[in-house]
């Protein structure tokens, strides 16, 4: 029998579930029901509002917009800093496709841009890229490795565009002392079926600008005008969508929160293990230290090694080459410029896009290509048994010894 969750097994492979999640989640939906209150309007000052200003506070940021999603938060931070027709956005060539879907759904074109070695954007091919059309740049911290924010943002105060950080894979990770969503001009993060934590779905928008917070607020709430905050609002209320929260999403989310400081730690000591024993085989780190410890990265000189490493017995490896989703050559509705459910409203289409950059084909980031090829990940688990961890590590030191 044909099924999505059939076919989602062949897509999702090579991704743990790292849920902790229990008796707290379950007395907090209790509560929610227990109210009969599951809609975030109307409840002020009651889950979902507690979220956010738990989200903002534990990031020490002044806003935060909860939403149903990571790809909703990345639209309502562009639609917050006015992206539209006419503007380039450069992103990764090796991120989840919905960092470009972002982009189109706000009209504007995304450039893709080289990865290095700590598998997140290029600085330097950031920098060969831009143009007087890029308005923004979205850097990926993939799998909970930090970006090099510090030559972001450096390039951005030079060149004036935007900057939203796609943290969407790096809950609660950090970047020299200070959190990943914090650095550029707003953050999206991610509360996925897949993520650190999770409400099976969710997502956050952060931000210290009150503007793009207000714009992002009417956007994710076709309501928007009738609300009781509508009065207050200080920008004329636009048409949006429906990215609403809900409260036992919120009620959920304030649990996992305070479980997050516990599952880091654990994934990092993890991490710190193999680091250890690996030391020179490990793909390089902008920052170990913030890195939230989800994935351990290989590197090997060629492809045929990386694949013999990850298929030796008890090593569980994978090629981040063969995760399908991430890699932009397997972005066909991108690579096809189908960019919206009807051609009218096709952002490769507009007049204010032509003469930006869409011409893109399979080879336009070979280095992206080269690297994903040559390195293997290790999925990480914050509760493996220090035996199960040490069965790890020995299977990997033999594997790299044979
Ligand atoms: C890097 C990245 N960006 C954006 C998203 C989109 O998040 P969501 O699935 O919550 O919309 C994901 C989700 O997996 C992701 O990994």
């Amino acid at each position: 029998m044909k099924s999505w969750t059939f076919i989602s097994q062949k897509y999702y492979w090579g991704v743990i579930e790292l849920y902790r999640i229990g008796q707290e989640e379950i007395e907090a939906i209790a509560r929610v029901i227990n109210g009969k209150k599951l809609f975030r309007v109307g409840a002020p000052y009651q889950e979902v509002d507690k979220f956010e200003r738990e989200w903002a506070q534990h990031l020490g940021v002044e806003y935060t917009l909860c939403v149903n999603g990571g790809t909703t938060a990345l639209i309502a931070g562009l639609a917050g800093m006015g992206i539209g027709p006419g503007d380039e956005v450069i992103i990764p060539s090796y991120t989840f496709m919905a960092t470009a879907i972002a982009v189109l759904a706000v009209g504007a074109i995304p450039v893709l841009a080289e990865i290095d070695e700590t598998m997140t954007i290029d600085p330097e091919d950031l920098k060969r890229k831009l143009t007087p059309e890029t308005k923004a740049v979205i850097p990926v911290h993939m799998c909970g490795f930090p970006a090099n924010m510090d030559a972001i943002m450096e390039l951005s105060k030079k060149h004036g565009f935007k900057v939203l950080e796609d943290a969407c894979q790096a809950d609660g990770g950090s970047f020299r002392g200070k959190h990943l969503g914090t650095w550029g001009h707003a953050g999206a993060f991610s509360f996925n079926d897949f993520k650190i934590i999770t409400a099976g779905e969710g997502g956050a928008l952060v931000t210290n600008d009150y503007n793009l917070y207000e714009r992002a607020l009417i956007y994710h709430d076709g309501g928007a005008a009738f609300r009781p905050f509508a009065g207050e609002l200080k920008t004329p209320v636009f048409t949006g969508s429906q990215f609403r929260a809900n409260e036992i999403m919120g009620a959920i989310l304030r649990v996992q929160l305070r479980r997050l400081p516990g599952i880091l730690e654990d994934l990092r000591a993890v991490k710190r293990e193999f680091v250890a024993h690996f030391r020179e085989r490990m793909i390089p780190s902008n920052d170990l230290e913030g890195d939230c410890g989800t994935t351990v990265g290989f590197s090997f000189a060629t492809e045929e090694e990386a694949r013999s490493f990850a298929t030796s017995p008890g090593v569980e490896g994978w090629l981040p080459i063969d995760s399908d989703k991430h890699v932009f050559i397997n972005w066909d509705p991108i690579l096809q410029k189908r960019g919206a459910h009807h051609e009218a409203l096709n952002p490769y289409r507009f007049p204010e896009n032509q003469g930006l950059r869409m011409d893109y084909s399979k080879d336009m980031c070979p280095r992206t290509l080269e690297i994903l090829r040559r390195t293997v990940y290790i999925n990480l688990n914050p509760d493996w048994t220090e035996e199960e961890l040490k069965m790890r590590i020995d299977s990997c030191q033999q594997a790299l010894n044979s």
